[in-house]
C-alpha cells in the first residue's frame, strides 16, 4: 500500500491495527471492525486508499462496496439504500443498495473482511447520517423489509472534502516558500487535522462524530508526490499495454523531460492528482491508442515520447526496441566544496534513481554542464573559486531549461540576491533535510522554466 499511496504519512499506519484486530479474531462485537473518516482536498488519494486496501486484502481494487453519496442527495433517494418497505409500490423491484449478500460478495477467500465506502458523504441528504447512526453504533442496518444487515465483519470508510477549502487556505502561505522554510510536517498535519475536524463538527451531529474511530486528514500533494504519481501512471500504462495487447505489445519510453512536461501541464492545486491523470490520458494514452488503431506500431517496437519543439504537446515516435533510451529520472549536478555533503547528496539522490554528477568548483561544474544533459543544478553559494549564485545564473542562461538552486547557510548579500532573482535561481537554506532538498528540485522542475521564481524568505 505504501508504494501506491504517496505523500500521506500516517494514513496506512492508522489502518493496520484495525485489520490486525480482525485477523486476530479480536475485533469488538456488535459494531463494525473500524469506522474511518477520510478528509482532505480532491484528488489527494482518499478513495484510492480504500481501493489499495481492497487490493491488499482481496487482490482486487474493486472488492469493496462503494456507496456514491452523490446519488443520495434527496431525502427520498436515501430510501433506495435500504429498499422500500413491503406493501409499497415497487417493493420487489427496489433492491436495497446495501444488503448482506452484497457485503459478503466483496469479501474474499483470502480475507473475510468487507470494505464499505460511503464516498463523498457531505453530498448525501441529512437522513443518511441518521440512518448510519445505528450502523456505526451497533453494527446493524435495518432494511426496508425489516431484515437486518450485520456490519460486524466490515470496515466502514467515509470520505469527504469538508473543510478542504479552509485547509488549503491554511496551507497557502506556506506553499510559496516551502523551499526556504521547512515547517515540521507534524505541525502542518496537526493544523490541518484541526481545521478539518472543526468542519465535520459543524456539519454532523455529536452522536455521529463520536462514532467515528479515527479521522485521517489528507494533505495537498507536494511536488515529489506528483512526480511519483506520474511514474505510477506511466508504469501502469506499460503494464496495461502488455496485458491487453499480448503478442502485439510494445514498449513505451517516457524519458524524464517528457515526465516533467506532464507535471508542468498537469499539476493542479485544485484537482490534485486527478488533473494529472487526465493530462497523462490526454497526451499519452489517447495518442497511443490512436497510433495502435491506425496500425502504426509494430509488435516489439518502442514508442519514444519527447517534448514537441513548441513545448505545446508531446511527440510520439516509433523506434526499434534496441535503441537506447532516456532515463526516467532527473539528471542533477551538485556543485559543493564540502565533500562530505556532496557525497551524501550524491548517495541519497542515486538511491532514488537520479543520475547525479558532482563537482567541487565552478571550473569542474562548467565542464560537466557542457558535456551532460542536465535537468537541475544544486550549487553551493559560497564556492572557493567564484560565486555559486553567479555560476548558477550563468548555467541557466546557457540552458534555459535547466533549473538551478543555490544552497546557502546565511542570507545572501545584496548583489548576489539581485543576481539570484534575475537569474531565476531558487534558494535552499542549510542545513536542510534531504527530503526537502529533493522536494525542492521537483518543485523547480515543475515550474515553467522561464518564469521568475518566487521570493522565498528565510524562516523567521
Ligand atoms: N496520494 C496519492 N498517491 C497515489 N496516487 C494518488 C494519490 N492521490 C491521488 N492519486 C491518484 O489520483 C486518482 C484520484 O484520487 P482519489 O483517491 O480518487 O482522490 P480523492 O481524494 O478525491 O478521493 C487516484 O486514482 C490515484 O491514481
Ligand atoms: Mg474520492
Amino acid at each position: 500500500m505504501s508504494s501506491k499511496i504517496v505523500g500521506q504519512p500516517g494514513v496506512i499506519e492508522a489502518l493496520v491495527p484495525c485489520v490486525e484486530m480482525f485477523q486476530a479474531g479480536l475485533a469488538p462485537e456488535n459494531r463494525p471492525v473500524g469506522v474511518f473518516l477520510l478528509l482532505g482536498p480532491t484528488g489527494t488519494g482518499k478513495t484510492r486508499t480504500v481501493e489499495a486496501l481492497a487490493e491488499a486484502l482481496h487482490g482486487n481494487a474493486k472488492s469493496l462496496l462503494k456507496i456514491d453519496c452523490g446519488e443520495y442527495q434527496m431525502e427520498h433517494e436515501v430510501a433506495k439504500l435500504i429498499g422500500a418497505p413491503p406493501g409499497y409500490l415497487g417493493h420487489r423491484e427496489t433492491q436495497p443498495a446495501l444488503n448482506q449478500q452484497k457485503l459478503a460478495a466483496v469479501a474474499s477467500e483470502k480475507c473475510g473482511l468487507s470494505l464499505v465506502l460511503f464516498d463523498e458523504i457531505e453530498k448525501a441528504a441529512p437522513s443518511m447520517a441518521r440512518l448510519m447512526l445505528g450502523l456505526l453504533d451497533r453494527g446493524i442496518l435495518r432494511l426496508g423489509d425489516n431484515t437486518q444487515v450485520s456490519f460486524e465483519k466490515t470496515i466502514v470508510f467515509m470520505t469527504s472534502n469538508l473543510g478542504a477549502r479552509e485547509m488549503m487556505r491554511e496551507m497557502a502561505p506556506e506553499i510559496g516558500f516551502q523551499s526556504a522554510v521547512p515547517i515540521a510536517p507534524e505541525e502542518v498535519a496537526g493544523k490541518l487535522n484541526k481545521v478539518a475536524i472543526n468542519a465535520v463538527r459543524r456539519k454532523f451531529s455529536p452522536e455521529f462524530v463520536n462514532r467515528i474511530d479515527r479521522v485521517l486528514t489528507y494533505q495537498p500533494l507536494g511536488a515529489a508526490s506528483f512526480a511519483a504519481i506520474v511514474d505510477h501512471e506511466v508504469e501502469h500504462l506499460q503494464r496495461h499495454i502488455v496485458a491487453r495487447l499480448g503478442s502485439r505489445a510494445f514498449a513505451v519510453d517516457v524519458p524524464f523531460a517528457a515526465r516533467q512536461w506532464l507535471l508542468e501541464n498537469g499539476t493542479s492545486v485544485e484537482y490534485g492528482a486527478r488533473e494529472l491523470k487526465r493530462t497523462v490520458h490526454r497526451h499519452l494514452t489517447q495518442p497511443l491508442a490512436a497510433m495502435v488503431t491506425q496500425g502504426c506500431i509494430g509488435a516489439h517496437s518502442c514508442v519514444r515520447v519527447s517534448v514537441g519543439p513548441d513545448r505545446q504537446s508531446l511527440s510520439l515516435r516509433v523506434g526499434r526496441e534496441s535503441e537506447t533510451f532516456g532515463s526516467p529520472f532527473p539528471s542533477v549536478l551538485v556543485v559543493e566544496k564540502n565533500r562530505e555533503l556532496s557525497e551524501f547528496l550524491d548517495r541519497q539522490m542515486r538511491d532514488a534513481g537520479w543520475d547525479v554528477h558532482t563537482a567541487t568548483n565552478a571550473v569542474e561544474a562548467r565542464r560537466i554542464a557542457t558535456k551532460r544533459k542536465l535537468h537541475a543544478v544544486l550549487v553551493d553559494a559560497d564556492l572557493q573559486d567564484e560565486s555559486g549564485v553567479a555560476l548558477a545564473a550563468q548555467l541557466r542562461r546557457a540552458n534555459p531549461q535547466l533549473r538551478a538552486i543555490a544552497m546557502t547557510r546565511k542570507e545572501l548579500g545584496h548583489v548576489e540576491e539581485g543576481l539570484r532573482k534575475a537569474g531565476g535561481v531558487a534558494i535552499l537554506y542549510k542545513p536542510f533535510a534531504m527530503r526537502d532538498a529533493m522536494e525542492l528540485v521537483y518543485t523547480q522542475l515543475r515550474e515553467p522554466a522561464l518564469e521568475r521564481f518566487e521570493d522565498s524568505p528565510k524562516a523567521a
